[in-house]
């Protein structure tokens, strides 16, 4: 049989190749190298597992299949066609179940690897990228860039995070604003602070054309 990383890589390929929501092949790359860099630089976690979980981590996600059942079924469906230890399936399972931000409501990690693939997880929704992902999703969700009469949404369930009234512009407020303070390693905190001036640097800017300020 071929690399497992190489046949776990067309299958992701090929499951997230054509999605339109931020979630597509190039983020899920991202976050691999973002994830074997932070792996690198903090000398901490099983590169293998962060890799595996990495490229998987949106395989099961809610937003992209039918159901949450249906989101596991893909990812077990796919550990039955290769030749990994069960310990190493359920690791990255639990990786993958935990890491997701669902509105806020993330649960304590685990492991070093499960914080490894969240810090990569996350770096690649700020900055430049993450501008870009947030108005993609709005977009495709047919949400508005922004609506002044709309508050700020501080606490939410995650049903009302994935389907409240909101912007795109909110979910700055509302997440990718919040992230850095949630990081876990040194080096996630170190490449997110530019990241970081850059979303404020983009909403201060938007505000000012919004209101003619610029004029
Ligand atoms: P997680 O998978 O960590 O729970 P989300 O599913 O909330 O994260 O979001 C993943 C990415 O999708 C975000 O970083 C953002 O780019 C985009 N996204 C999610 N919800 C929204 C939203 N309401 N408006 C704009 N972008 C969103
Ligand atoms: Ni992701």
């Amino acid at each position: 049989m071929i690399n497992i990383i190489e046949h776990t890589e067309k299958f992701v390929r090929n499951e997230l190749g054509a999605d339109a929501t931020g979630h597509d092949w190039f983020h899920v790359d991202r976050v691999r190298r973002n994830a074997l860099h932070i792996c690198k630089q903090e000398m901490t976690g099983d590169p293998f597992i962060i890799e595996m979980a990495a490229l998987l981590h949106d395989i099961s996600d809610e937003k992209l299949n039918e159901s949450v059942e249906k989101g596991q079924e893909k990812l077990t469906a796919f550990f039955e066609s290769i030749n990994l230890s069960e310990n190493a399936k359920i690791h990255i399972t639990q990786i993958i179940e935990t890491i997701s931000y669902k509105g806020g409501k993330n649960t304590k990690l685990q492991s070093v690897e499960a914080k490894i693939v969240q810090d990569a997880d996350r770096l690649d929704a700020i900055g430049a990228i993450g501008i870009a992902r947030a108005f993609a999703y709005g977009g495709k969700k047919g949400q508005p860039i922004y609506d002044p009469a709309i508050q700020v949404r501080e606490e939410m369930s995650i049903e009302e995070y994935r389907k409240g009234k909101s912007t795109t512009i909110h979910h700055f407020y509302e997440k990718l604003l919040k992230l850095k303070e949630l990081l876990n390693t040194e080096t996630a905190r170190g490449l997110a602070e530019s990241r970081q001036q850059m979303m404020v640097e983009f909403l201060e800017q938007f505000y000012q054309e919004w209101d003619g300020l610029d004029l």
